[in-house]
């Protein structure tokens, strides 16, 4: 009877429960201090362009993330309605993160590509015209409000600074990228993919003559989970290290 002394004296079981309890914490713990990243290595992540940097930026001043969430859980509903489960990988340029904590509209974490940019357009300027049971607020104002990108460059020099690895050259570039992502005429569209792969060119509030804060705001709408390209990626093993 080797555990007779354990459960004859308490003491001597708390110290036991004490090592045991260490054990555990250790082998969770420890591992933590050797490796660089708790972030698995994913190809295909790159910075925001700074049109869709833009568009994020009125997702959040309009509160978008009150009623959407960008966090697809691993559980079976959520991937057959949604797709592939995120990825920390995939919010590590997202300052602020946009997870959300409720869901009175869908999950948007892969809404990109899912509608046409007049769909979004439509839905965003009244979402009743294309989905009559709706609830979600109309914001007609992004249509007519012309997108302010004064500030996009220093916005971006921000995110630098906690870790977007924005470039100089990107920085340097930012405006011009910023308006060639919002004319697919323009001679500057094959450079703004070189520095944004996979980024989404388009007149996308189907007005060529400015650009609005809607162009922003659907630009980041569709390469919302984009990015990532799922039929290479293997979560048993090779993206991590
Ligand atoms: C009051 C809650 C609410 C707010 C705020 C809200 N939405 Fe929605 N949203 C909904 C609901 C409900 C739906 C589902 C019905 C529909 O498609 O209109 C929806 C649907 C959507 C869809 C279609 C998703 C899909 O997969 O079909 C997009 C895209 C979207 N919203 C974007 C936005 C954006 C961008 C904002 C901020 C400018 C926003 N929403 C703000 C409630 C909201």
């Amino acid at each position: 009877m080797t555990h007779e002394p354990f459960e004859k004296n308490s003491i001597i079981l708390l110290i036991g429960i004490l090592i045991m309890v260490s054990i555990g914490g250790l082998v969770q713990i420890a591992p933590l201090f050797w490796i660089d990243s708790t972030i698995e290595k994913v190809s295909g992540m790159r910075p925001y362009s700074p049109l869709e940097q833009a568009g994020r930026n009125i997702y959040v001043r309009e509160g978008c993330y009150l009623c959407h969430s960008q966090m697809i859980r691993t559980l079976r509903d959520e991937v057959e309605r949604y797709g592939h489960y995120s990825l920390a990988a995939e919010s590590m340029y997202d300052h602020p993160f946009q997870w959300g904590s409720k869901r009175t509209g869908p999950d948007l974490a892969r809404v990109g590509g899912k509608y046409s940019d007049a769909w979004q357009r439509e839905h965003l300027i009244n979402p009743r015209a294309v989905v009559p049971e709706s609830i979600m607020p109309s914001y007609p104002w992004l249509a007519t409000t012309k997108l302010d990108y004064s500030k996009i460059v220093e916005n971006m020099q921000t995110l630098n600074m906690v870790g977007v690895p924005y470039t100089q050259d990107m920085l340097a570039k930012a405006k011009v990228d910023l308006e060639a992502q919002a004319n697919p005429d323009s001679a500057g569209v094959k450079d703004l993919l070189a520095r944004y792969p996979k980024a989404k060119v388009g007149v996308f509030d189907g007005n060529a003559q400015e650009i609005t804060e809607l162009d922003a705001v659907i630009a980041y709408l569709q390469m919302l989970g984009t990015l990532v390209d799922f039929a290479k990626f293997d979560a048993s093993g090779p993206n991590l290290r």
